[in-house]
């Protein structure tokens, strides 16, 4: 059976997750699922990473020890996951005592084939982001990622040799164009980090106690990268007694991050793999940002004039499938695009209740009027809608399969919605309703009733990975859940007489206004 190894990032757990994290989390559960379906044995992995002095910082200010802190969030982050039916196989957590091990086996490794060497680091230092920056990367003398003060700091630090890869890495890329994607990416990396040769890489904090201690020189703590990158490998027993799922599942199929870690997983991640001699992950692919407001963070609580995006809220108020379909379709994969609480609402009404939600009821509704709910049969059917719609129904079927080999969820929902919205207009084309008033056409009616009820049963098998709650439903209505794409080229699946339930309505349709006032009230 082909293996499918999928990863998101391990979040920081320094506040609770927001609806930026769950872009990236429900794109893999999308992926995963999806695979699945196909067929293979997927291994789904997420987490958080856990060290540092803004978990400290986090800690301290609600005056709590940094595991009390830490177990809260992560009961938070995994409720989070439920409500969203996220559908990991292995949740890490970097102070997993097993992942703890493995990063200081790795660490001695490095250390022992000499890509480790100790020695001393100065530069501009980020507090609140971890992060050392080089004069040159600073933005206006402050720091590129945040923006906020950096100050000049000094310690003693083991290095790791990065500037050993910078051909490596070039070549990496050059051979396997697939390596990072989208493309746009490599552009970066090559032009931002390796054409000017890369520099050795601190890897060690005096500074930081709460981290992972070197093991043969404890006041330095494992800094952030090697810690974090390590649980891809870590949380498949990787230099532990059972390493069985390492053997099965590495090297990963994809990393999906988020575009400002990509130097992270396409330079570091590859250089330590490599100085291990262990196989590169088969992909990364470095997504862009949802904005709220043109920001990577909401500022709504700062504002107050947004309304709520916390997805605790929206979940229970507009279902899981709702906030999900909102994350997979709206932003172009790949590249940035703006989420507003009235896209959200608007695509709620015209993709999922008036396009889906409103096929299903309107065609299940029409089946239980003409024939008693029961699966018609077809026969000599030569209307040229019908014709029309199957091939609709057969290309972008195919389409779906295409850009998922690339992960791309919005344009792989956009076909499924495609094959919906023929749908209705397949209805609106045979008049079902006139062709149940003239008794020469029953079987017209019987025909299009069928398509319809076909064409619901493929679009409800591939939107089962993405919108798994109301797919579910109305599969199960048609009684064709499989749970699998086994029938998905057929069109002809279901059994003739068998007897469909109603699924009653998917997405009741939304007064906007009202809606958008209850969630600032929320606020
Ligand atoms: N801990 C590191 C990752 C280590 S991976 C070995 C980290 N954590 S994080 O909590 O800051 O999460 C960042 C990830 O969250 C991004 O890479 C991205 O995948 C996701 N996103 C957070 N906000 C986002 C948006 N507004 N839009 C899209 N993705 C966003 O970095």
């Amino acid at each position: 059976m082909d293996k499918f190894y999928i990863t998101t990032p391990i979040y920081y757990p320094s506040n609770k997750l927001t609806l930026g994290n769950c872009y990236t989390t429900v794109i893999c559960d999308a992926v995963a699922r999806f695979n699945r379906m196909q067929g293979k044995d997927v291994f789904f992995l997420t987490g958080t990473d856990e060290h540092g002095q803004k978990i400290s910082q986090s800690a301290a200010k609600q005056g709590k020890s940094e595991k009390e802190y830490l177990d809260e969030i992560i009961a938070d982050t995994k409720n989070l996951w439920q409500l969203l039916g996220i559908t990991y196989d292995k949740f890490i957590r970097t102070t997993d005592p097993e992942h703890e091990k493995t990063v200081q086996k790795i660490f001695n490794t490095l250390y022992e084939k000499g890509y480790i060497y100790k020695g001393h680091y100065k530069g501009w230092y980020c507090t609140p982001c971890e992060a050392f920056w080089t004069e040159s990367q600073l933005v206006n003398g402050k720091c590129p990622d945040c923006g906020r003060e950096v100050s000049v700091q000094e310690e003693e630090a083991y290095f790791f040799k990065l500037s050993d890869f910078t051909d490596k890495l070039l070549k990496l890329y050059q051979d396997n164009p697939e390596f990072l994607q989208p493309q746009s990416r490599v552009n970066e990396m090559v032009n931002n980090f390796l054409k000017g040769g890369l520099d050795d890489l601190c890897v060690t904090r005096t500074s930081v106690k709460w981290g992972v201690p070197v093991e043969f020189d404890p006041k330095h703590t494992i800094y952030v990268w090697i810690d974090a990158l390590s649980n891809y490998i870590s949380a498949l027993g990787y230099g532990s007694e059972d390493d069985s799922n390492f053997k099965k599942y590495w090297p990963a199929d994809v990393h999906i991050i988020g575009k400002e870690i990509v130097r992270f997983h396409a330079i570091i991640w590859p250089a330590i793999l490599m100085a291990l001699d262990l196989p590169l992950p088969k992909r990364v692919f470095g997504h862009g940002w949802m904005l709220f407001g043109g920001d990577k963070l909401s500022k709504s609580k700062d504002t107050g004039s947004v309304e709520c995006i916390d997805p605790r809220v929206l979940v229970p108020n507009y279902s899981a499938d709702a906030v999900r379909y909102i994350l997979l379709r709206e932003i172009p994969f790949g590249s940035d695009g703006n989420y507003s609480t009235e896209i959200f609402l608007n695509r709620f009404n015209s993709d999922l209740s008036n396009n889906y939600g409103n096929l299903v009821s309107r065609t299940l509704g029409m089946l239980k009027k003409y024939f008693a709910s029961v699966v018609p049969e077809v026969k000599d059917d030569n209307l040229e809608a019908s014709g029309e719609l199957k091939e609709v129904v057969k290309t972008e079927t195919a389409k779906v399969f295409e850009y998922m080999k690339n992960f791309d969820v919005s344009k792989s929902l956009a076909s499924i919605f495609n094959i919906f919205s023929q749908a209705n207009k397949y209805i609106e084309k045979t008049e079902p309703w006139a062709l149940s008033k003239d008794e020469n056409k029953k079987q017209t009616l019987a025909n299009v009733m069928r398509n319809l009820l076909e064409t619901i049963r493929i679009g409800s098998l591939l939107l089962q990975s993405f919108l798994p709650e109301c797919a579910t439903k109305t599969l199960n209505s048609l009684r064709a859940n499989e749970g699998d794409f086994k029938n998905i080229q057929k069109f002809y699946a279901l059994k003739t007489g068998s007897e469909i339930e109603p699924t009653g309505m998917l997405f009741p349709r939304l007064d906007i206004a009202a809606e958008l006032e209850k969630l600032k009230n929320i606020q």
